[in-house]
């Protein structure tokens, strides 16, 4: 980490906006300003951007810390403020979606459309019995049926659960029983890597074999046709969208909600082997989602074509394609299949078709692009691009460089965000046409959020130091608690820096000469793959869940492309040696794992070992285990209970 600290250091880049480009942006340096006067009232003024059905008249209620009120007392409608108020005001005809299907197939649906869509599918969920409260599990590929479903569910007042579609059955389940869900939305299949993945036959897997004793909660499943692949069918429990939702009834009036009523869970990967389920709730959330959208990304509706390349399954595709971009009243592309289907210039083929103005994609994606080379980009006209953005893992210099000059024809600002599922919207990030960029540093908070870098103590580090990132007062988009652990929420994030009333993010930073911010990754027993969040625990539960595995221990190795790679160490079982050959077993347990997790969670490399290094405690040391995956020195070993085991470990690895 240290050597990356230096280089960072020595990073003395910058970028200013051009004068043209800062004449048009929507955010200017008054913003700060104004937030900085009347923290309270700047988001007050955003939330008033949205249509209130019942205008609120408190702000924020912080009396009972950590559990945040934003604009209690108000009601309002999310899916009205992303819908039907765009038709009312003479943008039907405007395009919601620009979809395009891996296979090449295409669709435009505009605001009226995507309206009286979800308008029909509210009607079908509430015709199956759901009502505000209630939990839906979504699990689809990424078509224009799953930003709807997303819609319908918030739309009379249930709470969506969205879950990645390459995560396993089992996965699926958990989610599912987790937060109790009483429909299952999801497709036949979707394309990726030019074939249908399936993923109707993964809900079935999770409805049928659960465990003893866990009350079945599902009573429908709403299938959409995508795949066209064969599916089972539950007569009673599934139903065709194609056959329920056009002809449903086409009128729906969006019922008034509390502020405060929840919108959904999505459930992310912690320190231990459970995800938790994070909880957002509507006005505060949709405020500060519109309000980074519209500043971040300098999202101009009437002119723009908006591209975020997440997955609805992340938290950025609810913040950045399903609610900010839609409350904002944008265009957008929506792409359904993998950035190298069916060749390697797929996505610059979609920049150039649709003439995307504005690209939100992740380091990793960049990393790969310049794996392939410059050749492929320029070979498109990328020239309707003006703002870049970086999400999800730190944007190492090199590859900012490359995104600015490559992507951005040396002039496209580009904008670094920091947040996470937890804070709900972007919290760090530079303004398009105020900030000077810097390449690597996500900067500095946006205006109306205070953060800060501070030591073990809760100390201001000062500039030139590194520490804890903290989040030093509520915001709008916070999360409001896990899905029932109350106590999890106040432990994980709050106890901390108890009494100084921080929020504890879980990521290192350090702030340079000028105060801005250095993301150095995370502290904890988190992985960064790619820009998805994994948990150690988590993957080493699955390990040693497999019939061979006696022990297991996982780390997350820094990797060119990924960020950082699942690297696991195993100690095998000794009655499994003796009645079987331990070759190709390695390789078993990484398709184990893909099974039991999703894909994602697959190891790089799994490495069988006869032991693991332990403090004398019994806890296992994973830095020097990070140190034998990244091809390292391995660091001091004094505090292990048998010193030894590191050079033993060394020669097995070799
Ligand atoms: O470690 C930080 C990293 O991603 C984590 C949050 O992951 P998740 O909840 O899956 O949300 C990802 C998309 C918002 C953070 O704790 N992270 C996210 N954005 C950045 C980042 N690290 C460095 N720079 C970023 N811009």
């Amino acid at each position: 980490m240290s050597s990356q600290i230096d280089h960072l250091l020595n990073e003395d880049r910058r970028f200013a906006p051009s004068p043209e480009f800062a004449a048009s942006a929507i955010a200017d340096a008054d913003l700060y300003a104004r937030a900085a006067e009347d923290r309270l009232g700047f988001w007050a003024d955003h939330a008033r951007d949205l249509h209130w059905h019942t205008p609120f008249t408190e702000v924020l209620d912080w009396s009972n810390p950590p559990f945040a009120k934003w604009f209690d007392d108000g009601e309002l409608n999310v899916a009205y403020n992303c819908l039907d108020r765009h038709v009312e005001a003479g943008n039907g005809d405007r395009a919601a979606l620009l979809w395009e299907g891996e296979p090449g197939d295409e669709r435009r649906v505009t605001y009226a459309e995507l309206t009286d869509e979800v308008k029909r599918v509210a009607n079908v969920l509430e015709g199956l019995g759901v009502v505000a409260g209630d939990r839906v599990a979504i699990y689809m590929p990424m078509i224009p049926e799953a930003i709807a479903a997303m819609l319908a569910v918030v739309r009379i007042g249930a709470i969506h659960s969205v879950v990645f579609g390459g995560f396993s059955a089992d996965s699926l389940r958990a989610r599912i029983d987790d937060a109790g869900a009483k429909v299952v939305i999801t497709a036949d299949g979707g394309y990726r890597k030019g074939k249908v993945s399936a993923l109707k036959p993964a809900v079935d897997q999770a409805l049928s074999d659960r465990g003893a004793g866990v009350q079945e909660t599902v009573e429908h499943v709403l299938v959409v046709r995508r795949g066209e692949n064969e599916v089972d069918w539950t007569d009673g429990r599934d139903i065709w969208w194609h056959d329920a939702v056009p002809a449903a009834s086409a009128d729906h009036d969006a019922p008034a909600l509390p502020a405060e009523h929840p919108l959904f869970i999505l459930y992310t990967s912690g320190t231990t082997g459970k995800p938790k389920g994070i909880l957002h709730t509507s006005a505060g959330y949709l405020t500060q989602a519109a309000f980074t959208n519209r500043v971040v990304h300098d999202i101009h509706p009437e002119s723009d074509v908006y591209w975020c390349t997440a997955d609805v399954g992340w938290i950025t595709g609810h913040t950045y394609v399903t609610y900010g971009p839609l409350a904002n009243g944008a265009t957008q592309v929506i792409y359904e299949g993998t950035p190298d289907a069916p060749h390697p210039g797929r996505w610059w083929e979609i920049v150039e078709k649709y003439g995307v103005t504005v690209l939100y994609t992740a380091p990793t994606a960049i990393r790969s692009f310049m794996k392939i080379g410059r050749a492929v980009p320029q070979s498109f006209d990328l020239s309707s691009l003006r703002v870049l953005g970086s999400v999800g893992e730190p944007i190492n210099p090199e590859a900012w460089m490359w995104y600015r000059e490559i992507i951005g024809a040396d002039s496209a600002p580009i904008v670094d965000t920091w947040w996470q599922t937890e804070t709900g919207a972007i919290m760090v990030s530079a303004l398009p046409g105020v900030t000077e960029t810097k390449p690597g540093s996500a900067q500095a908070p946006i205006p109306g959020i205070s953060i800060d870098v501070v030591d073990e103590q809760g100390r201001h580090v000062g500039n030139g130091n590194g520490g804890l990132l903290v989040v030093t007062e509520p915001w709008p988009s916070m999360l409001r608690g896990i899905w029932g652990d109350p106590e999890r929420f106040v432990e994980t994030y709050w106890e901390k820096f108890r009494d100084q009333g921080f929020y504890f993010a879980g990521d290192g930073a350090r702030l340079d000469d000028d105060g801005d911010v250095w993301l150095l990754g995370r502290v904890d027993d988190v992985m960064n793959v790619s820009g998805h969040r994994l948990s150690t625990a988590e993957i080493e539960s699955s390990l040693v869940a497999h019939e061979a595995t006696a022990e297991a221990a996982v780390v997350g190795a820094s990797d060119e492309t990924t960020g950082q790679a699942v690297v696991a160490f195993v100690i095998l079982k000794e009655s499994y040696l003796a009645a079987h050959a331990p070759e190709g077993l390695a390789q078993q347990l990484r398709l184990w794992v893909g099974e039991q997790i999703g894909p994602i969670a697959r190891p790089r490399d799994i490495y069988i070992v006869s032991e693991l290094p332990k403090t004398r405690s019994g806890k296992i040391m994973r830095r020097l285990l990070r140190d034998v995956a990244e091809g390292r020195e391995v660091g001091d070993t004094t505090t292990l209970a048998d010193t030894a085991v590191m050079s033993v470990i060394s020669a097995q690895v070799k």
